[in-house]
């Protein structure tokens, strides 16, 4: 008969997947604890960036990333995962339990998993190639499987768009707290895991949509066109702690399809730690009906664009508490 809950090896490889998340700042701002009840996840707040992210929300939409990578990383193993997402009243920081039985993956889940280790930030100019509206539709499915939804910005409304992105860009550049953490978690001087150099191109031009800005950036963008990147929103109906753990998990499986689909990505999100502008990109791109919780940019990579390399992450053993 089949255990009902992995055995300590099991856990580690899907840990080993966990810790492959995207997360804001690569701050990887997660723990996990091994329990008789189930794999229990907690937000690690030491890791918050109070600057850049002042009411938690990319904090725990990156540790919903990372349950989503979890729960593949075990449905690899033939582990089938049903959560309690904030199960403890009592404990902010727990944030989901994660119960498992014995079943075979599905295909969706395989070409997802599969897009763990190959899936990059890519903050380049993509092509501008347009993106088969099937492919489109692929990612909306995934996003609503965990209650979240898909809004494609259309050319016409992109500088309702660009104004929060401008807004919020000129804010930060004079903002000594934001430049500080930034300086902190990106760049050669970063003193915490964050957002290498080599990860990083140049600011935009003006004119171009802004996106956001790291510390001594040196990835070279071979682009010679104009960003060819469709915008992408990811919205939800509610805002409250659940809701932002789902959105993790909806924007991971948005990030993972779109990578097995050949497109590259690059989540955005500078506005949105932000009330006023967050307000507006909810306004003038959701019209009130959703919260924003990310923005995304999809599209193909230039051909002659370099791979890139891959952003560092912590040991398993860093971030499991045994
Ligand atoms: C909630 C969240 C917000 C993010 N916001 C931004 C952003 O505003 N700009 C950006 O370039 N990357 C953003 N990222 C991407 C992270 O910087 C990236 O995931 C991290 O550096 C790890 O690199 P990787 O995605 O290549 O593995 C965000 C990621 C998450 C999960």
């Amino acid at each position: 008969m089949h255990s009902a809950i992995p055995d300590r090896e099991a856990t580690d490889i899907a840990l080993g997947y966990a810790v492959r998340a995207p997360s804001v700042h690569n701050t990887q701002p997660w723990r996990w604890r091994p329990a008789p009840t189930g794999l229990q996840l907690f937000a690690d707040t030491s890791r918050q960036l109070p600057a850049t992210d002042p009411f938690q929300r990319a904090l725990i939409i990156s540790c919903g990333a990372a349950l989503h990578h979890l729960r593949l990383g075990l449905a690899t193993l033939n582990w089938s995962t049903s959560v309690d997402y904030c199960p403890d009243p009592a404990d902010p920081a727990h944030l989901a339990t994660v119960h498992t039985t014995r079943q075979r993956p599905t295909d969706a889940q395989i070409e997802q998993a599969a897009a763990i280790l190959l899936r990059r930030t890519d903050r380049r100019r993509y092509l501008s190639r347009p993106i088969p509206a099937r492919h489109i539709r692929s990612l909306a499915g995934r996003v609503s499987d965990f209650g979240a939804a898909v809004r494609q910005v259309p050319d016409p409304m992109l500088p309702r768009l660009a104004g929060p992105m401008r807004h919020a860009a000129t804010l930060h550049s004079g903002d000594q707290e934001y430049q500080a953490e930034i300086a902190r978690w990106s760049g050669p001087g970063r003193t915490c895991d964050g957002v290498p150099s080599r990860n990083a191109p140049a600011p935009r031009q003006a004119g171009e949509i802004p996106v956001r800005s790291f510390a001594e950036p040196t990835l070279l963008d071979p682009a010679d066109h104009p960003d060819g990147a469709q915008w992408l929103v990811v919205g939800t109906p509610r805002d409250d702690r659940r809701a932002q753990l789902r959105a993790g998990e909806a924007i991971s499986a948005l990030l993972l399809t779109a990578t097995s689909l050949g497109l590259a990505t690059s989540l955005q999100t500078e506005p949105l730690g932000m009330l006023e502008s967050r307000q507006e990109i909810r306004t003038q791109l959701l019209h009130d009906c959703a919260y924003p919780q990310a923005m995304v940019r999809v599209g193909w990579s230039a051909g002659h664009a370099a791979p890139l390399p891959e952003t560092p992450r912590r040991p398993v053993r860093e971030v499991v508490e045994v």
